[in-house]
């Protein structure tokens, strides 16, 4: 089994991912690439450049690595998953065509079209006019999407019709988001519950891990704009075994099916975006990866070996009984930058995390540096904390307890993660 497994990204996802990894029974070494500060003191971290597939190549050699999981979308863009398929090695990740689910929403709208996956109806557009003639047929509430990746900020969704217009002309005149945003995407408003769907995938079959919720709003009671996400639960409670056969029976095995048939099998996590409506659940988007920051919450409940699961998925011969789930619930809080997201400033001071993490709350870095003992705030999503519990509100309690006694300054979290009601902000 893995011996050595190299863990490329430096987000939060990234950190949870080398955590659960490295508990794994064969307890393999794991290395991040390249990782951030808070995963340097748990493990050893090599520089590179996650998107230079030739550098990645030669960092998977240089250490006789056994499988390489790939967290962020751009290397898997840039066909690093591919690049090392070919140099021999185990790669959780997908290759740069069956990617295209998440680098082009149009592709994966044409895609679930063509599988008989259950989506919103949407049109894509390259010409202004044309676009925005079409905001009528489509909304209010209007849907816009830039077509490419955007760091899932490439999406609109409004009832002010200057708004939806507006942000037509910024992804298709105002050159917002670049190439990525040169075709937009018009989608139906679908109405329900959200849920967070990550299926681990080997080309034909797959396997379920347990569901999870993110909140992608910057502000408590779901206000203010798109974010990364702010927090996360699992497993949701909307995702009854029910849903669950639900998404595998129509979304999981015909997307890998179609896209076996197109001689690009997908091998890796699959995340399935879904809303749960009257009408079952409906795809809202596809990430050809672990969703930041379900993964957070996700894999603290995982249990089992994962790197055996995801070695042998790599490998096209998925082993469900590698896993298993756990009893109980996590919750996830995002502690970010004050001004995340349009305003990322820096320079927050967060402190008490490890009086935190000595009490059993799991804390996952993304952007912060050690500066003269204390963690620093350097990017939108700095850190993460997730509690378990018996249930979810007992992990939602511990992770709220957790958080109350951090202080510093600079940064903010929400404070109705996981609450039965929208609660009240909380700042530091
Ligand atoms: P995406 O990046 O496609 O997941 O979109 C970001 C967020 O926008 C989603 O998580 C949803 O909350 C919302 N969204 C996207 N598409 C739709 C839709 N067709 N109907 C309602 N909400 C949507
Ligand atoms: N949390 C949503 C994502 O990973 O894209």
């Amino acid at each position: 089994m893995p011996a050595r497994i190299l863990v490329l990204g430096a987000g939060g996802r990234e950190h949870a991912l080398a955590w659960r990894l490295a508990k794994d029974p064969e307890r393999p070494e794991v290395i991040v690439a390249p990782g951030n500060a808070g995963m340097a003191q748990a493990f050893r971290r090599l520089a590179v450049d996650a998107e230079d597939a030739r550098a990645v190549v030669e960092l998977a050699r240089r250490e006789a690595v056994s499988l390489v999981v790939v967290g962020p979308e751009a290397p898997l863009a840039a066909g690093v998953a591919d690049a090392l398929a070919e140099a021999g090695f185990a790669v959780s990740g997908a290759a740069r065509e069956p990617a295209r689910l998440e680098s082009s929403k149009w592709f994966a709208k044409q895609l679930m079209l063509e599988a008989g996956v259950p989506t919103a109806a949407a049109e894509a557009h390259d010409d202004v006019s044309l676009a925005l003639a079409a905001l009528d047929r489509l909304g209010p509430r209007w849907v816009v999407k830039a077509d490419g990746l955007a760091a899932g900020k490439g999406v609109r969704v409004t009832s002010d019709r200057a708004e939806a217009q507006a942000f037509v002309r910024d992804c298709l005149e105002g050159g917002r988001f670049g190439g990525s945003g040169r075709r937009v995407v018009l989608e139906r408003f679908l109405e329900g519950e959200e849920a967070s769907v990550i299926g681990i995938c080997d080309g034909e079959r797959h396997v379920l891990l347990p569901a999870a919720r993110d909140y992608k709003r910057a502000f408590d009671g779901d206000a203010g704009p798109n974010t990364g996400g702010m927090g996360s639960f699992a497993p949701t409670p909307a995702v009854t075994r029910d849903v669950e056969q639900q998404v595998s029976e129509r979304v999981m095995t015909p997307i890998l099916k179609s896209l076996a048939a197109r001689g690009t099998p997908y091998r890796g996590a699959l995340y399935a975006g879904v809303m749960l409506g009257e009408r079952g659940p409906q795809v809202v988007e596809f990430n050809a990866r672990f969703g930041d920051p379900e993964t957070q919450s996700i894999l603290p409940l995982v249990g089992g070996s994962l790197g055996e699961l995801l070695a042998r998925a790599a490998r096209g011969a998925l082993e469900p009984s590698a896993i298993r789930r756990e009893p109980g619930a996590a919750v996830t809080l995002a502690l970010v930058d004050q001004g995340y997201p349009d305003d990322v400033r820096g320079g927050g001071v967060l402190r008490g995390l490890d009086a935190v993490e000595r009490e059993g709350v799991l804390v996952f870095h993304a952007a912060t540096e050690r500066e003269a003992g204390e963690w620093v705030v350097r990017g939108g999503r700095a850190v993460y904390l997730t509690a378990l519990g018996a249930t979810l509100e007992s992990a939602r309690q511990r992770v709220e307890a957790a958080r109350a006694t951090l202080s510093g300054s600079g940064w903010r979290s929400r404070g109705d993660i996981a609450a039965p009601h929208a609660g009240i902000a909380r700042t530091a």
